[in-house]
């Protein structure tokens, strides 16, 4: 062979590699794994207890980004207690299915509850995070628009206290003040994204 067949070769075969890897998230798996999470992330106003935020809502978020999040609490790198019980059995399989299966989930809007900050304010603060929280569903980055506010509230306060680790998300927060963090969570509640309530 010569050796620039060889190379187109080997680019067929790590193309089908892909390839493979892409067909292997299945949806109907996904939805079949996400039995057991629909009780807590199905309906709008179920709460998370102390302390008390709303569940969020997890229907067509970024798939990539799904995956890191599942990730994290199986290995136990974000501390939740709940979520690190539902993930711990999942293998990477699984994981992969059922974020395959909520990019897909889009059953309406949902309703994203609000938290009485300033909008308008949160707007003009938020100027800095649209490059990555665009709403693209193809990112890897999280979708914020839609999203419930006294979540995003807590997810930056622990990024402002290292609870929750990210290098990035913690120096994009750190200067902010808690009314600060209110009126950003505001303004991306407003907004109408790509996030649903799974049905
Ligand atoms: C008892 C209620 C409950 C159950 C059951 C549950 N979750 Fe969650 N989930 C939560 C709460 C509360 C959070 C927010 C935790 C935090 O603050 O990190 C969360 C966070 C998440 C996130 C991260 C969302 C984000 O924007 O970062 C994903 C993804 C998720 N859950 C998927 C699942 C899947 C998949 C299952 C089932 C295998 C499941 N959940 C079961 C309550 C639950
Ligand atoms: C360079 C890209 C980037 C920028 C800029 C950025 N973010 Fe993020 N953001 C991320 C990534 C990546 C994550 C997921 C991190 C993780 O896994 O915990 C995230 C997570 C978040 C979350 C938690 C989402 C969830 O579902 O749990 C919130 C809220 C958030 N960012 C708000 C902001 C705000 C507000 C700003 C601007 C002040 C901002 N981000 C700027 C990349 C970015």
């Amino acid at each position: 062979m010569s050796k620039k067949a060889i190379t187109l070769a080997l680019g067929i075969m790590a193309l089908s590699a892909v390839q493979v890897t892409a067909q292997a998230a299945n949806v109907e798996a996904g939805k079949d794994a996400f039995e057991t999470c629909r009780g807590c992330h199905t309906s709008p106003g179920t709460s998370n207890v102390y302390p008390t935020y709303y569940v969020p809502k997890v229907g067509g978020q970024t798939e990539a980004y799904t995956v890191a999040a599942l990730t994290a609490y199986k290995e136990s790198k974000r501390a939740h207690r709940t979520m690190m019980a539902n993930t711990i059995d999942l293998s990477e399989q699984k994981i992969a299915d059922i974020a395959a299966y909520l990019a897909t989930a889009s059953y309406g809007s949902g309703k994203a509850i609000a938290n009485g900050g300033d909008i308008a304010k949160g707007k003009t603060l938020a100027a800095s995070c649209l490059g990555c929280h665009n709403d693209d569903a193809k990112s890897s980055n999280p979708r914020l628009a839609g999203q419930h506010a006294n979540y995003m509230e807590k997810a930056m306060q622990e990024y402002q206290s290292g609870a929750r680790k990210n290098a990035i998300m913690s120096s994009m927060v750190s200067g902010l003040s808690q009314d600060d963090i209110k009126d950003i969570a505001a303004y991306f509640t407003s907004l109408k994204g790509g996030l649903t309530t799974v049905k």
